[in-house]
């Protein structure tokens, strides 16, 4: 589809879902993958599928500090690199009556803190490779409100608005920075939903115009389409890749 031979990408959180499906994507068009995540027998799984001589770091981005250490393994281990997937995430389901201080921490300290550290420590080795692409995977908690989720919604607004920020301080580097906002995909996040609560996968499916959850290679393909020169005049920019689901109204029949 797009091509991105002779890159040299990361995606963190690779060990499966959004992320295993963009490294493979990413390795398929012809880039060198760095996969991160704390599973690394998940991460060897995805790897040996690859063919350009995928590299694997293991981390966990919950700590104070792990983005900047990350990145600087990153570099000790394959120099600077074209096209950062900042993908790492976790969900927080807490309505506001039990939603703590410390749910609020875990939340930002690897959705947000982390996110921006890794980028900190990557982009200037992209500037000095004559520019790059980051892709920032956010959410639709981000373009409408969410029931039960304010923090994550805070974590993924967040990532929208340091994309746009980014965009503006590297712009003149070469170094475009993008958002992709996936809506339901079907990934272990919502596999205890899918299989549990009876119906629930179906109505939810029903609230979509194209009427089906999305999955990994649905948000892979846009991600591939901003790390490739297909998108060389984009930056700044935060696309929903939902089927419609933020913006466009469920088609019903009005009447029988
Ligand atoms: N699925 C959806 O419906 C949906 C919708 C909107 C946005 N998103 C976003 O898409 C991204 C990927 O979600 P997904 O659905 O693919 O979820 P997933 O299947 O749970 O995958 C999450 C990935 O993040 C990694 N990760 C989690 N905690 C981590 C930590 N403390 N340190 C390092 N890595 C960590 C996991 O690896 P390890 O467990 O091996 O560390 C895994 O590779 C997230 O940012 C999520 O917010 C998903």
């Amino acid at each position: 589809m797009y091509e991105v031979n002779d890159k040299i990408a990361v995606v963190s959180g690779a060990s499966r879902g959004i992320g295993e499906a963009s490294a493979r994507a990413l390795d398929a068009a012809g880039a060198r993958v760095v996969l991160t995540g704390r599973t690394v027998s998940d991460l060897e799984r995805v790897a040996a599928d690859l063919k350009n001589d995928p590299v694997i770091l293991e981390s966990d981005l919950s700590p104070p500090r792990a983005g900047t250490e990350l990145g600087e393994r990153i570099l000790d281990a394959v120099g600077p690199v074209d096209i950062l997937v900042n993908n790492a995430g976790i969900p927080m389901r807490r309505t506001p009556d039990v939603l703590t201080e410390e749910d609020f921490n875990l939340v930002f300290s690897i959705n947000v803190r982390s996110l921006l550290m890794l980028t900190l420590a990557l982009g200037p080795g992209m500037a000095e490779r004559g520019g790059g692409s980051i892709i920032n995977i956010s959410s639709i908690a981000s373009l409408r409100g969410p029931v039960g989720r304010v923090a994550y919604a805070g974590t993924k607004g967040a990532v929208d608005a340091m994309t746009r920020a980014l965009a503006a301080d590297w712009g003149s580097e070469g170094i475009r920075v993008n958002a992709i906002c996936p809506g339901l995909i079907a990934t272990a996040i919502w596999a205890d939903d899918r299989n549990n609560v009876p119906g629930l996968s179906e109505r939810m499916a029903d609230r979509i115009a194209l009427k089906r959850w999305g999955f990994g290679d649905d948000v892979a393909d846009v991600v591939l389409f901003f790390a490739s020169d297909a998108s060389r005049y984009m930056t700044g920019e935060v696309v929903a890749v939902d089927g419609g689901l933020a913006r466009v109204g469920a088609p019903q029949r009005l009447q029988e």
